[in-house]
């Protein structure tokens, strides 16, 4: 994996760690303790993670003497069963000490740490290469404290808004239109020298039968009509175990869409807004993604072709730099929104590509055993019941993005900013 040169790893790093700060700035301290599911997590948690991220797998290897903040908040603040012990994912919530400051505290002593030992001459390859790692973990969770602060402030009645709101664009869409893949022989996963996940490896070969990839995404416009067609009511259209979600959770519309007398409305980051029938639908199960494509008379795309058109495509769209935290529609031509606004079901399941093996590095050592530990618990362990997503969305970092990076959820996941892509299978006339 190519690294960068540690002159430009450290502007890097404190460009990304201010954005966390940066992120939580619109909060308050009671905002950042609680935690409104066992899925999501107290932002105060995720800003204590990521310091715990570089103190574990990078400051505890290179830093000597090493001496940890706080040795309670080794376990606090872990997620990692091969770091040690961790505390229930689902109880974070009721860390209602240390207190954010104590937090913020924290988050600064580890960048003095890290400081100190990126201003020297790294020594060896694999110190840059940790950090980098954490920038991009660091990146992920920026990603889920928008998304996990948004469920918590959908839950409030005074329907508080993270931040105030613009003017969110609102063009009409062009018509869906589909675009031909021919099949055959293609290549998926990771080839660059830059960084990626293990999961995106090894590259190898896919074969694809012909197919076609819609122009643009679902929107909400092209949603309701579903709604209105009775979709949520009509059982042929739905996986067997997502009408037993859909009727023992009572859905009968995405998450966050409000019905206010004949009109819907939509809770947003910048408040609750008119729903905007131009944008694209978020924040749909994979079971509710499934049913749409069904009904529609199309399916979902597989991973493998959705990176087949991807990686023809320059990365660039409505992502987190942009600030909207929404989705909005497009009316450009040809095939857009690959990238950004809605991570886009797939219908593959998450699991190993040929070839598979969890991270290792090259050498063997007590620092390479580090990488190991840091990376391979990451991706590897997650491949059961998870279907993937790809191209990001509109509260993900630009950088974090590439044609082959894997997002993996369960199918009932819904308070992501999850969307619809459809795909169908094209066989060329004569
Ligand atoms: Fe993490």
């Amino acid at each position: 994996m190519m690294t960068l040169a540690p002159t430009m790893l450290w502007p890097k790093y404190t460009s990304i760690r201010k954005r966390t700060m940066a992120l939580i700035a619109p909060l308050s301290v009671e905002d950042c303790c609680v935690q409104s599911m066992p899925e999501t997590s107290p932002a105060k948690w995720h800003v204590a993670h990521t310091a715990w991220f570089f103190e574990t797998f990078v400051l505890e290897p290179y830093e000597v003497p090493f001496k940890p903040f706080h040795e309670t908040f080794r376990a606090m603040f872990s997620s990692y069963n091969a770091s040690g012990e961790t505390h229930p994912d689902s109880r974070r919530g009721l860390f209602t000490r240390p207190s954010l400051s104590v937090i913020q505290d924290y988050h600064r002593n580890i960048d003095e740490r890290m400081h100190r030992l990126l201003r020297l001459p790294p020594k060896d390859e694999m110190l840059p290469m940790l950090t980098i790692l954490g920038l991009h973990h660091e990146q992920q969770h920026q990603e889920l404290i928008l998304a996990d602060i948004k469920h918590l402030l959908s839950q409030n009645p005074l329907t508080p808004c993270y931040q105030m709101p613009g003017a969110l664009p609102s063009i009409p869409p062009g018509p869906l239109k589909w675009h031909d893949f021919e099949g055959g022989i293609r290549e998926i996963g990771y080839a660059g020298e830059g960084f990626c996940y293990d999961n995106e490896s090894p590259r190898h070969k896919e074969y694809l039968q012909p197919y076609q990839l819609a122009s643009r995404l679902v929107t909400n416009s092209d949603y309701l009509e579903f709604i209105e067609a009775g979709g949520y009511e009509n059982s042929a259209l739905w996986l067997s175990e997502g009408w037993d979600w859909l009727k023992s959770n009572q859905h009968s519309h995405p998450m966050y869409w409000l019905r206010k007398g004949v009109d819907w409305q939509e809770f947003t980051l910048n408040g609750v807004l008119p729903l905007s029938l131009n944008a694209p639908v978020v924040h749909v199960s994979y079971y509710e993604a499934d049913a749409y494509a069904r009904w529609f008379g199309a399916r979902l795309p597989t991973e493998a072709e959705w990176e087949n058109a991807a990686s023809q495509q320059r990365i660039a769209g409505n992502f987190g730099e942009n600030g909207h935290f929404h989705p909005i529609p497009s009316d450009a031509e040809g095939l857009v929104q690959l990238y950004g606004d809605a991570w886009e079901w797939t219908q593959s399941s998450y699991s190993a590509y040929p070839g598979y093996s969890p991270a290792k590095a090259k050498a063997d050592g007590p620092i390479s055993a580090v990488w190991d530990k840091a990376v391979g618990e990451y991706n590897s362990r997650s491949m059961v019941d998870q279907y993937v997503l790809r191209g990001g969305c509109c509260v993900t970092p630009l950088e974090r993005i590439r044609p082959s990076f894997r997002n993996f959820f369960p199918a009932r996941t819904r308070w992501q900013f999850s969307g619809i892509r459809l795909a169908r299978d094209f066989a060329k006339p004569g």
